[in-house]
């Protein structure tokens, strides 16, 4: 596994002590008409719980996270967002299949929204799920400073739990002082694992353990907010089920070798059976660092005891509206990314010319998709030519080849694909996801039907790695 350089995380150091576990409904927000509002502006966030001072964050109605927005599956939303930033920006709905206009990609979706500006979002909600909200705008310098919320879609009929919690998974890259480090987009970081925090948090705060009684079932909704570093969480003497992943039911199954991997972008729903005795404490951890193992956080139980057993065999969720993809007869694409450090590419073309790696370096670049670097959300870049163009309603596979040295959770906007493959092994799910990680060398077959008219971005979700040329468009006509 590549070094990252997470700066000298341990086991406690990393913790910054107590928080409270998000537990649904959340607080009502601005509303005028039926337009909820969520304006963006800088703020004083106190890492609750921890012995850190405040930090100067960016967050959207004066929190961060911002506010858990939450609709009814088949509902519209109507939001405007008010941007109080010093930078432009814009909202992109993580995984949310959205029209083309309402995606939040600067230059290529909508114009930048300015400093003291508005812009109205409405769209349907056709899939019912855990999501995201993010800026889509320097969003390796926004996304870190906070200007990220959850957004939960209801299923028609939900699953009964006792409890449904949602955890956001972040870290923050805190210098000597405690405040946010602005070495945002180092070369460094765009070259290697991205920025990698050294404060872990939990809904905006230290990780707070979770008090259980006995025989209760919790919904925990794991979303990973961070810019790049990977969770792989476990749960001591607990058979948590996965039974949703990036939003989209699938098998009810226990998560492979009992830890549930989250790349940035990722969400997993898990039923949680508090199967522990009063008075034991279980530690949640994660190890996907080997060498900086931590325990989250533990799961403590109280005295009481909800019931005696567990609830019965896990809920199997309706499946959300998508077109399946028909494989005999798909188009078939392979996307190759290469370069950061430690690869064999020592030129790829930029804006049309073959620049040399050391160069490409220079100029915060570092990686490439079919030899092409993204030159990038700027006004002159409206358009990077697209990746490639497909018709609308036709089917897809495309094959994802890593072909360097680093983890990359590769994004697709405006659809949802099965992930059929794992270098050339077929996945025992064949899960749908929006967003899917690729180690070292993997491949990953991935099928959808291109019912999304526009031009979508793909890109790797390490945002540092987005910056540094990681990205393309896929266009669907
Ligand atoms: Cu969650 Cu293009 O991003
Ligand atoms: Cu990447």
């Amino acid at each position: 596994m590549p070094e990252t350089r997470a700066t000298g995380l341990t086991r406690r150091q990393c913790l910054l002590a107590a928080a409270l576990p998000l537990s649904l409904p959340l607080p009502a927000m601005a509303q005028e008409g039926g337009v909820r509002v969520l304006r963006a502006a800088p703020l004083s966030h106190p890492l609750r719980g921890s012995a850190h001072p405040a930090i100067t964050a960016w967050g959207y109605e004066g929190s961060v996270p911002g506010p858990l927005l939450r609709y009814r599956q088949g509902e519209r939303l109507r939001l405007r967002f008010e941007n109080a930033l010093p930078q432009d920006s814009t909202i992109h709905w993580h995984g949310l299949r959205v029209p083309h206009a309402m995606d939040g990609v600067p230059h290529l979706t909508q114009p930048p929204v300015r400093p003291g500006e508005s812009f109205l979002y409405e769209f349907e909600l056709p899939d019912a799920g855990t999501y995201w909200y993010h800026s889509h705008l320097r969003s390796s310098e926004q996304v870190e400073r906070g200007l990220h919320g959850l957004l939960v879609v209801d299923e028609r009929e939900p699953p009964r739990v006792d409890r449904d919690i949602a955890w956001a998974l972040d870290d923050w890259r805190l210098s000597p002082t405690g405040q946010l480090s602005d070495s945002f987009g180092s070369p460094h970081d765009i070259s290697h694992a991205g920025r990698i925090g050294n404060a872990i948090s939990v809904n905006g705060a230290a990780p707070a353990d979770l008090a259980l009684r006995r025989g209760e079932r919790i919904r925990l909704r794991l979303v990973n907010v961070a810019n790049a570093r990977i969770f792989s969480l476990g749960f001591d003497g607990h058979a948590p089920q996965v039974i949703a992943l990036d939003g989209h039911p699938v098998t009810p199954h226990a998560p492979p070798r009992g830890r549930v991997v989250l790349a940035p972008g990722n969400r997993c729903d898990l039923l949680l059976d508090a199967t522990g005795r009063p008075g034991e404490r279980h530690a949640v951890f994660d190890d996907f660092y080997p060498r900086q193992a931590f325990d989250l956080l533990q799961l403590v139980y109280g005295p009481a005891a909800l019931r005696d057993a567990p609830m019965a065999a896990a809920v199997a969720l309706a499946p959300n509206p998508l077109a399946e993809p028909q494989l005999q007869g798909a188009v078939r694409h392979t996307l190759r990314f290469e370069g950061g450090m430690m690869s064999g590419m020592h030129r790829a073309l930029l804006d049309g010319q073959a620049v040399p790696m050391m160069q490409l370096l220079r100029q915060g670049k570092a990686w490439a998709i079919n030899g092409v670097v993204s030159a990038g959300h700027g006004a002159a870049h409206a358009h990077d030519a697209p990746l490639l163009t497909l018709r609308r309603g036709q089917s897809c596979v495309l094959t994802l080849h890593n072909d360097t040295r680093w983890f990359h959770p590769i994004h697709l906007h405006g659809h949802a694909f099965r992930v059929l493959a794992r270098s050339d092994r077929p996945t025992p799910w064949r899960e749908w996801r929006d967003t899917v990680l690729l180690a070292p060398d993997e491949r990953a077959d991935i099928g959808f039907v291109a019912d999304n008219p526009g031009d979508w971005m793909l890109h790797c979700h390490v945002l540092e790695h987005q910056d540094g040329g990681m990205m393309g468009v896929v266009r669907v006509i």
